[in-house]
This record gives structure tokens, C-alpha cells and sequence, in this order.
């Protein structure tokens, strides 16, 4: 099977689910897209031979372009990392219940517009919470509100500053994002 990968900025997640499809016999990462030229993401890719999509806000919005690359890809499951567009309902439903977005902290909490990256780990510091983490689900219409496929918790010592959690989110990530992708395409392989 092969996947696609949006992200929109670092890439880091893109990186380790690369790498780890390459030593998948179950898919492989066959194409990277993101909406912003400068993102770290093209230079991961470029360096691991993955074809790059690069595109503007307005062509998502019209989706040809994007459409076409998945086509051309022979994508079969998108995996968005680190994206921070609402994804277009045309291609959501050309893709049903293979659109896989992680986020995070724990949805319902601290999700949706806006609620990303830093903003995230800065408000769950702010709340004084005990424990955060990260949700993998599936990818609807609005943001962050798919079905929850994963969650996975870490704690929150009070005096972790926003970074101190983005480091134990990045830990839990990089270790169960693309286990819990492979499994997904595992399980449909059997419906
Ligand atoms: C990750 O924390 C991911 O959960 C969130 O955006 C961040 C992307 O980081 N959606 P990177 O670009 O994969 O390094």
C-alpha cells in the first residue's frame, strides 16, 4: 500500500514514518505534500528519495493539483503530520476512513483551530494539568473531531515548561504513530 504524507512545517514525524516504512512489507511512504515551500519537511524528504508535492493554500482549496499527485501516486491511505490546513471535504471523501491525522494532546481537550504545536504544550502548562498526550484519529470535516483510533498518555510535572512537553509528546509520537498507521492498514486489508 502507499501512503502519503502531509505535513506543513519541521517534518519530524514525516522523517520517522519514512524510515519506518521502509522496513514495512505492509506500505510504504510514497509521497510527501505540504502547503509551505520553506517547510523542514522538503529537505527530509529529498534526503530519504520521497517524491515532494509542494502547494499553495488556494490550489488545496481547488484540489486538482493535490488530487492529481495522490493519483499519479497510486495513494492509498493520507497520514497528516504536523499539517496545519483544514483538509478539503473533496478529498476527505475520496479518501473515506483512510485519512489518519495525530495530534497533540488528548482530544476532545485542547484540540481544534488554532490548537497546535506550542500553543498546545503552553496551555496545558498554563492549566497546571497532571498528564497530556497524544490522539491519533481519523479525519472528518472539522478539525480534530474524527473518530479516535489511539491515545496514549504522559505525565505533566509542575514545573515542565512547554518544551519539557513537547519533548514527551515528540517521544510518543515518533514511538506509536507508525505502528498504530500500520495496523490500521493491516486491519482494512481484512474488511
Ligand atoms: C507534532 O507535534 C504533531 O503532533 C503536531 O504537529 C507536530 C509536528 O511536528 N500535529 P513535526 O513537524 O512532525 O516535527
Amino acid at each position: 500500500k502507499q501512503i502519503a504524507v502531509f505535513a506543513s512545517g519541521n517534518g519530524s514525524n514525516a522523517e520517522n514514518l519514512i524510515t519506518y516504512f521502509n522496513n514495512s512489507k505492509i506500505a510504504q511512504v510514497g509521497l510527501v505534500l505540504t502547503n509551505n515551500p520553506d517547510a523542514g519537511v522538503i529537505q527530509r524528504a529529498k534526503r530519504l528519495n520521497v517524491p515532494v508535492c509542494v502547494f499553495s493554500k488556494k490550489e488545496l482549496q481547488n484540489s486538482t493539483k493535490v488530487e492529481e499527485a495522490l493519483k499519479s501516486h497510486q495513494i492509498d491511505w493520507i497520514v497528516l503530520a504536523g499539517f496545519l490546513l483544514l483538509f478539503p471535504q473533496k478529498i476527505i471523501q475520496s479518501f473515506p476512513n483512510k485519512i489518519i491525522n495525530i495530534h497533540p494532546a488528548l482530544l476532545p481537550k485542547y484540540g481544534g483551530k488554532g490548537m497546535y504545536g506550542m500553543r498546545v504544550h503552553k496551555t496545558v502548562a498554563e492549566n497546571k494539568e497532571t498528564e497530556t498526550g497524544i490522539t491519533i484519529h481519523f479525519v472528518n470535516e472539522n478539525y480534530d473531531e474524527g473518530k479516535i483510533i489511539f491515545q496514549s498518555k504522559t505525565d505533566v510535572k509542575r514545573n515542565d515548561t512547554p518544551e519539557d512537553i513537547a519533548a514527551k509528546i515528540h517521544q510518543l509520537e515518533y514511538k506509536w504513530f507508525p505502528k498504530v498507521i500500520e495496523e490500521q492498514i493491516k486491519i482494512e486489508g481484512f474488511q
